[in-house]
């Protein structure tokens, strides 16, 4: 299970006042559990079992199975919830063996759709378009591109049976699944996109990828049981919600959430979409930033040690190692200056930087930890369950409706009227 530690050397938020807080949301964490009647339409993810139950977790491996008998690439084609789930666990966990994944859909690009299609070249392609309205430029775009290209490549029969879409039901997406003979599966009409990590939407492309989504989901599952049972002074979703809140309140407007591990880059991504477009609305909401170490300690590590104090961090630390993360320095008789680390191991140097980091850090801002057991299917389940469950409750806590985001809304619009829609 997740732990959450706090370093809060200058007392911002004290543990009397964490208790305080956490007593005054105890009954709202109750209603959140339940789920409350208002975000109805937005609260499918609530029990992983309704779209991660057994009946669809074996159609997804079915589905999966049946592209990877001849699939060399797999194209998925989706924006911010109906790509970064997947994204984040395929890019740090998947398997070097599997399906070549290929990602469309995210760009206007000219230059990176370009890009995109020289990968395909000379390979058995299939393509996933995910989509909950069908609206959106970048994926109603890229999928005509890529249907053009398979139709190109193989002629519209045969493409069409590359084609595999993900739309919500009556939508003008499954209409044309149907008139066009292109496969076609459900995404959650009562989820949000930044929501649907435990769904179709992500758990199909995973599966091609070959990511083990039986135990994702068990990762989720366990983690909503354990969240569900917590009463308000043990919860964990509600404590890390409550500082989070408390830190704002004080004046510290920006969460950086960082790691030492580059892997993590894509579940950043994930993590940043989910708070920033939960949160980020009424003029107010943290502004959610991630930092990738140690490579940013040498950039953005100057402002957050002493520049101006607005953000608190948050570091993900990996607690176990697999299979790849041992690498011994071994010794040298070349005098290059740093034989002081002779037979040392990376993980461990790594894990120095992290100590002396927060150490460093925790001398001017609040610093969480939020240990995961390890890098793997089981735990990035009880991490999308852990961060939606504590959106929602922060989102509550601060007074915004989690689940819209009328804000993209204005760039759309005007986008919309200049391109003559
Ligand atoms: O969380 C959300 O709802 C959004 O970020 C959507 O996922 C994103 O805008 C893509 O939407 P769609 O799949 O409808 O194109």
């Amino acid at each position: 299970m997740l732990t959450l530690n706090v370093l809060d050397q200058n007392e911002i938020a004290p543990e009397s006042l964490v208790r305080q807080s956490l007593e005054q949301h105890a009954a709202l964490l109750e209603r959140c559990k339940q789920g409350q009647a208002r975000y109805e339409d937005s609260l499918g993810w609530l029990c992983v079992d309704e779209w991660a139950g057994e009946k669809q977790l074996a159609k997804a491996e079915q589905l999966a199975a049946s592209i990877r008998k001849t699939a060399e690439v797999f194209v998925i084609i989706g924006v911010g919830g109906s790509n970064n789930a997947a994204r984040a666990v395929i890019e740090a966990i998947r398997p070097a063996n599997g399906v070549e994944i290929v990602y469309a859909g995210n760009t206007l690009s000219a230059y990176a759709l370009n890009d995109m299609l020289k990968t395909l070249d000379g390979k058995e392609v299939y393509i996933n378009c995910i989509a909950k309205n069908f609206e959106t430029l970048e994926p109603g775009t890229s999928f005509r591109v890529l249907r053009q290209y398979l139709v190109r490549r193989y002629g519209k029969e045969k493409a069409a049976k590359r084609i595999l879409c993900t739309g919500t039901q009556g939508s003008s997406l499954e209409r044309l699944c149907v008139r066009e003979g292109y496969a076609f599966i459900q995404f959650p009409g009562n989820i949000g996109g930044r929501f649907t990590a435990l769904s179709y939407v992500h758990l199909v492309p995973m599966a091609v990828a070959g990511i083990d989504i039986g135990a994702l989901t068990k990762g989720a599952l366990e983690m909503e049981r354990t969240l569900k049972a917590q009463p308000a002074q043990d919860n964990l979703a509600l404590r890390y919600a409550v500082l989070r809140n408390l830190y704002f309140q004080k004046g510290y407007k920006v969460e950086l959430l960082s790691a030492f591990e580059p892997r993590l880059a894509w579940f950043f991504k994930w993590w940043e979409q989910l708070f920033a477009e939960s949160e980020g609305k009424d003029a107010q909401g943290l502004l959610p930033i991630t930092g990738e170490y140690t490579e940013q300690l040498h950039s953005l590590g100057q402002f957050v040690q002493d520049g101006t104090h607005l953000m608190f961090e948050t570091f993900l630390d990996v607690k176990e190692r697999g299979e790849n993360d041992s690498l011994i320095l071994g010794g040298t008789d070349v005098d290059d200056g740093f034989d002081y680390l002779d037979g040392k191991d990376f993980w461990e140097i790594n894990k120095a930087s992290f100590d002396a980091t927060r150490e460093a850090h925790s001398q001017v801002m609040p610093c969480l930890t939020l240990e995961v057991g390890a890098l793997d299917a089981y735990h990035y389940g009880q991490l999308f369950y852990f961060f939606a469950f504590a959106c929602y409750l922060s989102g509550e806590i601060l007074g915004v409706n989690p689940f819209d985001q009328p804000g993209v809304e204005a760039y759309k619009n005007r986008l919309f009227a200049a391109l003559g829609k």
